[in-house]
């Protein structure tokens, strides 16, 4: 394709591609347990926990496929809008389990419309979205945002919302035996739940073994192993574009939660994009690279968040914290079906040209072309954006210190193609 050099590469035709009918569901659930894991990086498996119990719940009211699956997928993102730079959502409900408490806390306050809106952009996610943006309404209408009662909350909705209470109170009262569970929860019945689908739960728990399946990390692994299977699908993340979509609002949550700059991984994109076409790479390459980009720094997500934006001179714990994201990147990607080229692009985007770069000291060539593109596209971004430790370049300095470390840092060649296109 030709290009105009000095326009800018925003909208780029997208050719269709395709991924396994496992990919959504792989992804989302690999994604989600990435974002939940604590500053020491254990599992917190929240909202595979809700998963799990709003599914049986599901299950046992014999939904049908497509209900059971928008339910899967609902309650594995129900809090996508409660995780934070400094913590889970769960951490503030524990702590404020009282729904009054909650409502005048901000943050959970808003929670389920942020997941809601995240969502929101597709349209094929369009009843999931409204399922997560009324998960903490409850049945009586004294929950939030909207204060909707009764059938005016959507049925998963409904659902997560018994799960989700069920999951928050096994964590608070953990050593409580499961009647204890139930009548303490089953004051709740016809206020915070719907009490039909209270009584299921009951039913589930004590006949069923519900509570089983989330009682520990190893569980819920193999529980979630084989109701991934079951979610096959092919509608959810179907067209290129839809897809596209998806990987820039997962960007969007984690530029939003580790970088001081919005927009990081879509300016990323953008500059991969040119030089990839400046090279001359087929079309797939260069969609395989933009989505690289998107999701370069998704590893950033998993466990302590803090250190990516902080002032201050790192410790060498903390440093080794920041190195480890391309590797963290690669780990939650490359379960992934469909994406292990895409996973090996990111696991190389800190490589430098001469060797010294990071995880495995790749020179030269051996570092694939992909990875030396996102590095320099990378670089570029962060000279030209405000950091917390210094200020932004204009753009034709950014382009003399690329220059400057060609042969060092970055693919002398890829820096010529680059700094001739862009400079004036
Ligand atoms: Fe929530
Ligand atoms: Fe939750
Ligand atoms: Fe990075």
């Amino acid at each position: 394709m030709a290009i105009n050099p000095k326009s800018r590469l925003t909208h780029l035709p997208i050719q269709d591609v395709e991924f396994p009918s496992s990919f959504a569901a792989d992804f989302i659930s690999e994604f989600v347990k990435a974002a939940e894991l604590d500053n020491d990086g254990r599992g917190i498996y929240h909202s595979w926990k809700v998963c799990l119990i709003s599914c049986g719940i599901g299950k046992k009211l014999n939904l049908d496929k497509n209900d059971l699956r928008e339910l899967f997928f609902a309650s594995l993102l129900h809090d996508i809008g409660g995780i934070m730079a400094d913590c889970h959502i769960i951490d503030l409900l524990t702590q404020i389990p009282d729904v009054y408490g909650q409502k005048g806390n901000f943050r959970i306050f808003v929670h389920p419309h942020r997941s809601e809106t995240f969502l929101g952009t597709f349209p094929t996610f369009r009843r999931i979205s409204e399922a997560v943006g009324a998960h903490h309404e409850f049945y009586d209408g004294s929950g939030f945002p909207k204060g909707l009662k009764g059938d005016q909350i959507p049925l998963l909705a409904r659902i997560i919302r018994v799960a989700d209470a069920v999951e928050v109170a096994s964590r608070l009262h953990q050593s409580e035996n499961l009647d204890d569970l139930i009548s303490l929860l089953g004051i709740s019945s016809g206020e915070e739940f719907d009490p039909a689908l209270f009584d299921v739960f009951v039913d589930l728990a004590v006949n069923g073994g519900l509570l089983d399946a989330v009682s520990s990390d190893e569980a819920v692994e193999a529980n979630m192993l084989s109701l991934k299977k079951e979610m096959k699908e092919h509608y959810l993340l179907s067209s290129s574009d839809t897809l596209n979509r998806f990987f820039k609002m997962i960007a969007a949550v984690s530029d939003n939660l580790t970088s001081s700059e919005t927009d990081h991984s879509l300016h990323v994109a953008e500059t991969a994009v040119q030089i990839a076409y400046l090279m001359n790479l087929d079309e797939r390459e260069i969609l395989a690279i933009r989505w690289a980009a998107f999701l370069h720094d998704i590893g950033k997500l998993a466990g302590n968040r803090s250190v990516y934006r902080k002032k201050e001179k790192l410790s060498d714990e903390e440093w080794r914290t920041v190195t480890a994201h391309a590797q963290k990147s690669y780990d939650i990607l490359n379960g992934v079906s469909g994406m292990d080229k895409i996973a090996y692009y990111i696991l190389y985007h800190h490589e430098n040209y001469d060797g010294t770069g990071y995880p495995d000291g790749l020179k030269g060539e051996k570092i694939p072309l992909a990875s030396r593109i996102l590095r320099i596209a990378d670089a570029f971004d962060a000279i030209t954006s405000n950091r917390p430790y210094r200020k932004k370049k204009q753009q034709t300095e950014a382009l003399n210190e690329l220059k400057k470390c060609a042969g060092r840092q970055f693919d002398p060649h890829l820096v010529e193609v680059f700094t001739k296109y862009t400079l004036p």
